[in-house]
Formats: C-alpha cells, sequence, structure tokens
C-alpha cells in the first residue's frame, strides 16, 4: 500500500541507519543525514569505518544521497530516525538526540509526510515524547496531517550472516492505514519478512526486552561464575553440560557493554519507575553485569599475588578493547574497567586490539593502543575480546608476550582451560 513512491529520509548514519540507508537507496530516492560532516565525508568516500556496510553495497546504493544539510530533508515524505539512545550519568535516558531529530523534523513535516523512528526507547516515548515535539515544531496535527510509525532495529553488529534484510522486522502505526503503509514500506527490502504488531507501544516494548532479556540471562551465567570460581569448577564445563538438556539456554558469562544490552535494560527500568514499580530482577542483573570487569581485575591480582608478583608496578597485556568479537564497536566497553582497576592498582596495562580505531580509542575509552605488541614483558596477560585474531594465535603465541611465569587470564574462554591460569 505504498501510494506513491515514498521520497526517504534516513536521520542518523550509524551501526542501524546506514545499512537501512543503503537497503532502500537500491528501491528508492533516499537522503541519508547524519548531524556529523565527517561521518558523511568518510561516507561519500565510499567507505564504512564500521564495517556493517561494504564498499560494493554502499556503491550499489544508487539512489542514496548523503548530507550533513538538514535542508537536504526538505523534499521527503517519509522520515526514519535512526539516532542514538544512550544514558546519562545517573544511568536515566537520554533523550536529547530524539528530542533535536524531532525539532528538525518539525520544521520539515508536510502534511501527509510519515515519521517512523527505530532508535531503541521504553514503550510511549513516539506517541508522548516525540509527537509532541514535532506538533510543536510543525504546528501540525498528528494523525490528521502527519503519521507516526515505530520499527525497531534488531541487528547485531558484527554479525554478516543476519544483516538488516535477514531479520523479521517488527513494523506498527500511529492508524490502521500507517501501520499498513510503514509494513509496505519495510517490506520492499526485508527479505525475512515483517510483523505487524497492533500499536507503536507493543513494538517498543518488544523491542527492549529482546536486550533486556539478554542481559537477565548473561547475569545469571554471570552470577554462577562467581559461585563456581569458588567452588573451583568450570563454569563453561558445567555450562556445556547442562546445555545438553534440550531446555537449557546456551548464555554465556562475560562482560556486557556495547550500546544496547547494557543501556536499553535502564530505559524500561526508568519507565517502570514512572509508574510507581520499582524492577528488581532486571536492575539486580544490571549491578551484576556491571561489576564483572572489576571482579576480573581482581582476580587477575589474586593469581598474581599467589605467585609472590605485585600489581604495583606489573605490567599487564589487556587483549582487545572493542565490546564484542570481530567488530570495532568501542561504545561502553567494559574491557575499560578492567584496565581502570589495574591501573588504579598500579600497574602499567597495554592494550591491543586489531579492530578498534586508535583514534577512537584515544577519544573515547582515554587509552592509546598499542600497534604492536612486545614480547617477553609482561607479568600478566588478559584476553577481553574473542576476536579471531586472537583465537588464531593461540596460548603458546599469547603466553610469549608475558614473562616466564605470567598470569594468563581468559574473559572469553578463547583459550582451552588448561592453557590458562583461570577462565571466567
Ligand atoms: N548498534 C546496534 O547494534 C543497534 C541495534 C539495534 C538498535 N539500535 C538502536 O538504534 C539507535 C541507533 O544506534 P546506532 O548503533 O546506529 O548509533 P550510532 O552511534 O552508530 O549512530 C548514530 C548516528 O546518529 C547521528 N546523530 C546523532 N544525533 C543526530 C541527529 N539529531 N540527527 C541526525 N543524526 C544524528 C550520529 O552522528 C551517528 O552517526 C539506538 O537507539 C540504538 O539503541 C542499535
Amino acid at each position: 500500500m505504498l501510494a506513491s513512491p515514498p521520497r526517504l529520509g534516513i536521520l542518523g548514519l550509524g551501526y542501524v541507519g546506514l545499512p537501512l540507508a543503503a537497503a532502500f537507496g537500491r528501491h528508492f530516492d533516499t537522503v541519508g543525514f547524519d548531524i556529523d560532516p565527517d561521518r558523511i565525508a568518510e561516507l561519500a568516500r565510499g567507505h564504512d569505518r564500521t564495517r556493517e556496510v561494504p564498499d560494493a553495497e554502499l556503491a550499489a546504493a544508487g539512489r542514496l544521497r548523503l548530507s550533513a544539510s538538514p535542508e537536504d530533508l526538505r523534499d521527503c515524505n517519509v522520515y526514519i530516525v535512526t539516532v542514538p539512545t544512550p544514558i546519562d550519568e545517573a544511568q536515566r535516558p537520554d533523550l536529547t538526540p530524539l528530542l533535536s531529530a524531532c525539532r528538525l523534523l518539525g520544521r520539515m513535516l508536510a502534511p501527509g509526510d510519515l515519521v517512523v523512528f527505530e532508535s531503541t526507547v521504553y514503550p510511549g516515548t513516539t506517541e508522548e515524547v516525540c509527537v509532541p515535539v514535532l506538533e510543536e515544531a510543525s504546528g501540525l496535527v498528528f494523525n490528521r496531517d502527519f503519521f507516526c510509525g515505530y520499527s525497531p532495529e534488531r541487528i547485531n553488529p558484527g554479525d554478516h550472516a543476519r544483516r538488516v534484510t535477514d531479520i523479521v522486522k517488527l513494523t506498527s502505526g500511529s492508524t490502521p492505514e500507517t501501520a499498513e503503509r510503514v509494513d509496505a514500506l519495510y517490506r520492499t527490502i526485508i527479505r525475512a519478512g515483517t510483523f505487524k504488531t497492533s500499536s507503536i507501544r507493543v513494538a517498543e516494548a518488544a523491542k527492549v526486552i529482546e536486550n533486556v532479556q539478554r542481559d537477565v540471562n548473561i547475569a545469571l551465567v554471570n552470577e554462577l561464575a562467581l559461585i563456581f570460581q569458588r567452588l573451583g569448577i568450570d563454569t563453561l564445563e558445567v555450562l556445556e553440560a547442562a546445555g545438553t538438556k534440550w531446555n537449557f539456554l546456551p548464555f554465556r558469562p562475560g562482560l556486557v557493554g556495547g550500546h544496547c544490552i547494557g543501556v536499553d535494560p535502564y530505559y524500561l527500568t526508568h519507565k517502570a519507575e514512572v509508574t510507581g514499580y520499582h524492577p528488581e530482577l532486571i536492575l539486580a542483573a544490571r549491578r551484576i553485569n556491571s561489576r564483572m570487569g572489576t571482579y576480573v581485575a581482581d582476580r587477575v591480582i589474586r593469581l598474581m599475588s599467589e605467585r609472590g608478583r605485585a600489581i604495583a608496578g606489573a605490567r599487564v597485556l589487556v587483549l582487545g578493547l572493542a565490546f564484542k568479537e570481530n567488530c570495532p564497536d568501542l561504545r561502553n566497553t567494559r574491557v575499560v574497567d578492567i584496565v581502570r582497576e589495574l591501573a588504579a592498582a598500579g600497574a602499567q596495562v597495554d592494550v591491543y586490539d586489531p579492530w578498534a580505531d586508535a583514534a577512537e580509542a584515544e577519544r573515547t575509552c582515554h587509552l592509546r593502543l598499542l600497534a604492536e605488541i612486545p614480547a617477553g614483558v609482561y607479568d600478566a596477560l588478559i584476553v577481553a575480546v574473542a576476536h579471531r585474531e586472537f583465537q588464531a594465535m593461540g596460548a603458546e603465541r599469547i603466553r610469549a608476550f608475558g614473562k616466564p611465569g605470567a598470569v594468563l587470564y581468559d574473559v572469553k574462554a578463547v583459550l582451552p582451560s588448561a592453557a590458562v591460569d583461570e577462565r571466567l
């Protein structure tokens, strides 16, 4: 039910917005807009630093025009908002980018236009927070002059087997006709199909709980890892054994970083608290997961002291900084907790990550990445991220970076358990 060909404007060309812009830009006139002129300049040179869209695919999006100028959005009639939804220092939702995108769109809206939000939010954000700003900035009336939809993004950065068009897309709209318009729009690019929800709030809630569910399950196995360490049992061996039952879920312990799993639960807990309900399980899971970096650092310090090595003045190598394997994404990486804790105890910590951008690491994590790892100098070695390069190195090459008898700790079970001193 696409009455006339949509003229799309996509706001925010990050991990979510760019793959979408590239997919739509094959079919429709699409303006990819970002407030960051450096991002636009980089993409205009034909390369996506996040490695989500290969150069050839970007080049194949023949109807995609990139711009950092809001005026280029003026002729669009369907807008898709894919801006960040972070939390502030007090872990409350920070809707600043979303609100500024709405204010900008309010100046562009014309009767009949559609605004679809993709950013992860709490249930009610689109209709209670975004719509009033769009109405005020445009002078138009919601569901008479302009319409809204919500279609959450479900991509998994770094996962090139399940790209945006391969994942079933939830769609919704502010009226039944709008829901159908949104659904038809996405059906043109999503090979995996769409699932139309009964309301925007259902789609908003469905997205946020996907990440809440992962966070809670990871917290459970992290807690099990803390218990099994005390009992002298290898957690992974237990999980593999338990996993032979058909209904045992395959979660693994680890640091929970990134822009989604460690952040989105706070959106739901915020909204819950506004309604007077204080979530216990979800916040307990957050607490457990956010302490894992400190736990790893404490274990390394303990293992060193058992060998008569002091942490003060020791040299420690951390392999991996990205929040997950085989991806350069440094946002909210919890590896920094390990580094910070060891540095606070007096260690000199070096970090090596073949995926991460060195300038970004310095800007966002205040860490200068090693370009090359010196051999034979470290008192402790920590494999923090399961990048395939570390898997390929194997324990022997990794141990060669350390002094004889250096502690080797494996956060992500990259190496065989017998080859390391301890793993999470
Ligand atoms: N990264 C993921 O894996 C993922 C998956 C599903 C959902 N999400 C959600 O999607 C949203 C976007 O995430 P992302 O990972 O693409 O973020 P990102 O940081 O990679 O990209 C966001 C882009 O938006 C731009 N931007 C910021 N404010 C803007 C504005 N007012 N107007 C236009 N552009 C603006 C930024 O410059 C940046 O390039 C978030 O709500 C996130 O929770 C992310």
